[in-house]
């Protein structure tokens, strides 16, 4: 009897689980049980999307491409819609790569987070070099920068939802000088901290439609709100850009987290959003992986406690974004082991130390990460967690 009750209970919560999801049980059968959904059919109730950055040369993998294809409902270039891959020669722009990421996308009915339009990374020789050695004048590099937003969003105009506009522009507290957060950069240092409401401006005339981000790391939480809280200064830089009413739509925190630096809460994580939420700008976590120090040594014994941190952490992020309305994507930076750039980054300790980072091992299975988000979408829901909010594009 008693056991009976408890499996009919069981039942009833995996069929409220496929009421609203995008599995529901045909007549007669047993509806899937959550374990057996994917994060996208996961995500759905909350009206969240669940992404992933997209290697495209890894494409040509059927395992990869069947999980890019059916887990995720948004992705993101992780290379090739940026600057040197775009224009690798001055005035010679090059779709061939970013156009057949466009079209997996298009194929899988994935929402495209456009990644990335001014960043001081992964620029093509000839606008460094140019500018290092005086043959661009910075009155020159303002255009060319203007041009090159006004190329970049026109083209893909009406087939982005969110662009990350500006990435990465200011300090951390131990690149820092005079004590304070700051701006730093190629353009900061050519064009002063001006370029990014320009850069706002200008990627809001080419399309009007696109939810347009300030993108950043190290910005998953509040510190003590000094001079070196780089969130603070992140806020505080939004805050002034609404007040000017510069374009702006949302912020990305793109949570590359460590487990040896034992990181954050699910609390921590919602205030973060929340505050951010507050400002009037939409929020996502836009590049999530969760590294861990490789032993020299790998085993069971020291290679299980370094995977359940991790868990920890990829949850601690979905459950602080389910908790924040505005929170409307949770992209992690590449699924799987096998093809994660922290497999040759240098972190600090040497390249490849610090890796490990994904939700699918290098065998595309799935790891405990991964179990813990599936568990907190399927678990989460009203009173604390509720659907989305729709966002739309401030003028
Ligand atoms: C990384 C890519 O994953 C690597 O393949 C590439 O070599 C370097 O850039 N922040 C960002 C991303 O905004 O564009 C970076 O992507 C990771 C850090």
């Amino acid at each position: 009897m008693r056991l009976r009750a408890t499996l009919s209970a069981g039942l009833v919560a995996v069929a409220a689980l496929a009421i609203g999801g995008s599995a529901p049980a045909l007549a007669g059968q047993a509806p899937r049980p959550p374990q057996a959904q994917t994060l996208k059919a996961l995500a759905e109730r909350h009206k969240l999307a669940v992404g992933t950055a997209i290697d495209v040369a890894a494409l040509a993998d059927p395992s990869y491409r069947r999980i890019a294809a059916t887990e995720f409902s948004t992705v993101t270039a992780e290379n090739v819609m940026k600057w040197e891959t775009l224009e690798p020669v001055r005035g010679q722009y090059d779709w061939t790569q970013a156009e057949q990421f466009m079209a997996f996308a298009a194929v899988n009915h994935q929402r495209v987070r456009g990644h990335v339009l001014v960043w001081s990374n992964q620029l093509p020789a000839w606008l460094t070099e140019g500018v290092a050695d005086g043959s661009i004048t910075r009155a020159e590099l303002r255009g060319l920068l203007r041009n090159h937003i006004h190329n970049v969003v026109s083209h893909f105009k009406g087939r982005v939802w969110q662009w990350d506009v500006v990435n990465e522009a200011v300090t951390d507290s131990w690149d820092s000088t005079g004590g304070q957060i700051g701006y730093k950069g190629f353009w900061a240092t050519n064009l002063g901290p001006g370029y990014i409401a320009d850069s706002f401006r200008w990627a809001r005339e080419a399309d009007p439609k696109a939810l347009l981000f300030y993108n950043d790391y190290n910005i998953d939480a509040f510190g003590d709100g000094g001079p070196l809280d780089k969130t603070q200064f992140v806020y505080d830089m939004v805050r002034d850009l609404r007040r000017a009413r510069v374009p702006i739509d949302g912020v990305g925190s793109q949570a590359h987290l460590s487990t040896r630096y034992g990181n954050y809460s699910a609390f921590q994580i919602a205030d973060m959003l929340n505050r951010f939420a507050r400002l009037g700008v939409a929020t996502a976590l836009t590049e999530v992986d969760v590294r861990n120090l490789l032993p020299e040594v790998q085993t069971g014994d020291t290679i299980n406690p370094l995977l359940q941190a991790q868990a920890y952490d990829y949850g601690a992020l979905m459950q602080g974004c389910l908790a924040s309305r505005h929170c409307i994507s949770y992209t992690v930076w590449g699924f799987d082991d096998g093809h994660s750039w922290t497999n040759t980054w240098d972190f600090g300790d040497g390249p490849g130390r610090e890796a490990m980072a994904a939700i699918y091992d290098a065998q595309y299975q799935p790891k405990h990460a991964y179990r813990a988000i599936q568990a907190d979408l399927a678990f989460a829901g009203p009173p604390l967690v509720q659907p989305r909010l729709p966002q739309r594009p401030h003028r």
